[in-house]
């Protein structure tokens, strides 16, 4: 039954979706343990069509004064966050408002940014590029560059079809490159695929994580069932006292739903790669991992909007002893996926050549 449906996956994918006779279906890896991966119908990835993003992504063309790339804050070794950077650097050396999240595994993604203004990957890259404390280009002007550009003219025709090129086609290659950059080979994979085995450490800080009068990281940040280390959910989780709803530095979600009960919302951050990417939270206060578990363990804030799933948030924290935060920290460091982080498919294209 299996193999007969996955057939037939692959001929509707040949069938319906190719976009034209010069591109190959991108063969994404079968992944047991994560949910379905959605496939965006208008923008279904190919092969040529991610080697062009990546493409796009790693060349400073797509920025005013060519020195900036989405690479520039978002690098591989760090799983393309811009650790250790609390604020990345924009144009002009202009600091940022939030910490620079990492990327991958963003196909599953419902929205994007830290407090979900952008509901599709594509309308997500129509913000950097434009951005004035960014890359600080006008789509125009990007198109025309790459229009220039006999390199770029030819990947847009094999991937595309004829046509100018236009922001439309541009966020489509970007975000086909995006949906490619799939985490999955840490070693709490291979432990799940059964190719491997948790130090005992390992072992007591998953535990302590999904223990509910413990850690209790698990109704926001998964590690059972669900191997995205999210729910992906908007939450509070009381990094501030804030009482009067007029008052908060950032409202976050709140911003963007315009509902108070959203202020000081943010995305649940998935907990993959998070040993490679302080400092942390979306105004990275927090500069080590040992910051971050003191704070659950005892520096939680109640407020109105903090997250009726977190029970400890009463008692000021989840209350950890030592022991227990080096082993929930053991257990995160087995997220770490060096495999990713090296993978030469997802690395500078320029370079090589
Ligand atoms: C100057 C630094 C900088 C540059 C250049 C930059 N980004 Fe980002 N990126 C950020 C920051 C900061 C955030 C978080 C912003 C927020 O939440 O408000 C972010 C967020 C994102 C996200 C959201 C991830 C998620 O989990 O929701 C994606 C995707 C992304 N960037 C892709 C790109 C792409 C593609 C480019 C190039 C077109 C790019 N970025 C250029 C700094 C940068
Ligand atoms: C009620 C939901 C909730 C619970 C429970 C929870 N977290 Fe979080 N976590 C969040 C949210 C939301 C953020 C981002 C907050 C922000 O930046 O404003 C976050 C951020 C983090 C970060 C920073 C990640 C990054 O990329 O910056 C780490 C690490 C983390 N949590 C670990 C844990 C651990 C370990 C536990 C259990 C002891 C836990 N969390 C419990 C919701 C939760």
């Amino acid at each position: 039954m299996k193999r007969v449906g996955l057939l037939l996956c692959v001929l509707l994918l040949t069938v319906n979706f190719r976009p034209n006779n010069t591109t190959t279906p991108y063969p994404f890896p079968i992944l047991f343990y994560f949910p379905k991966m959605p496939v965006s119908a208008d923008n279904p990835v190919t092969i040529e069509g991610a080697d062009l993003g990546r493409h796009l992504f790693y060349d400073p063309i797509l920025s005013s004064d060519s020195d900036m790339a989405c690479a520039s804050c978002h690098k591989q070794q760090y799983a393309f966050s811009d650790s250790p950077n609390r604020f990345s650097k924009g144009r002009s050396g202009v600091l940022m408002k939030r910490n620079t999240m990492p990327l991958f595994n963003l196909a599953w993604y419902p929205s994007f940014f830290w407090d979900g203004r952008a509901a599709t990957i594509e309308l997500q890259i129509l913000q950097p590029v434009n951005a004035h404390n960014e890359m600080n280009l006008s789509w125009i002007a990007a198109s025309a560059r790459l229009e220039r550009s006999a390199y770029y003219k030819t990947k847009f025709e094999e991937v595309f079809g004829g046509g100018l090129i236009d922001s439309i086609k541009i966020t489509k290659a970007i975000g086909q490159f995006l949906r490619t950059l799939i985490s999955n080979q840490s070693k709490y994979d291979r432990v799940i695929a059964g190719k491997g085995r948790f130090t005992e450490d390992e072992y007591a800080g998953l535990i302590l994580m999904n223990d509910q009068t413990k850690g209790d990281c698990l109704h926001c940040h998964t590690t059972d069932a669900d191997a995205l280390g999210t729910t992906l959910k908007f939450s509070n989780n009381g990094l501030d006292t804030i009482y009067s709803p007029g008052n908060y530095n950032d409202k976050g979600h709140g911003a963007v739903t315009g509902r108070e009960s959203d202020n000081g919302k943010f995305i649940i951050p998935s907990l993959r790669n998070v040993a490679l990417t302080a400092p942390y939270m979306h105004d990275g206060r927090f500069k080590t991992l040992d910051e971050v578990l003191d704070f659950y363990s005892t520096g939680v804030h109640v407020s109105a909007n903090v997250d009726n799933k977190m029970d400890f948030a009463y008692k000021g924290g989840a209350k950890l002893t030592t022991i227990e935060k080096s082993q929930i920290k053991a257990f995160l460091y087995t997220l770490t996926d060096s495999v990713f982080i090296s993978n030469p498919e997802f690395s500078n294209p320029f370079q090589k050549k």
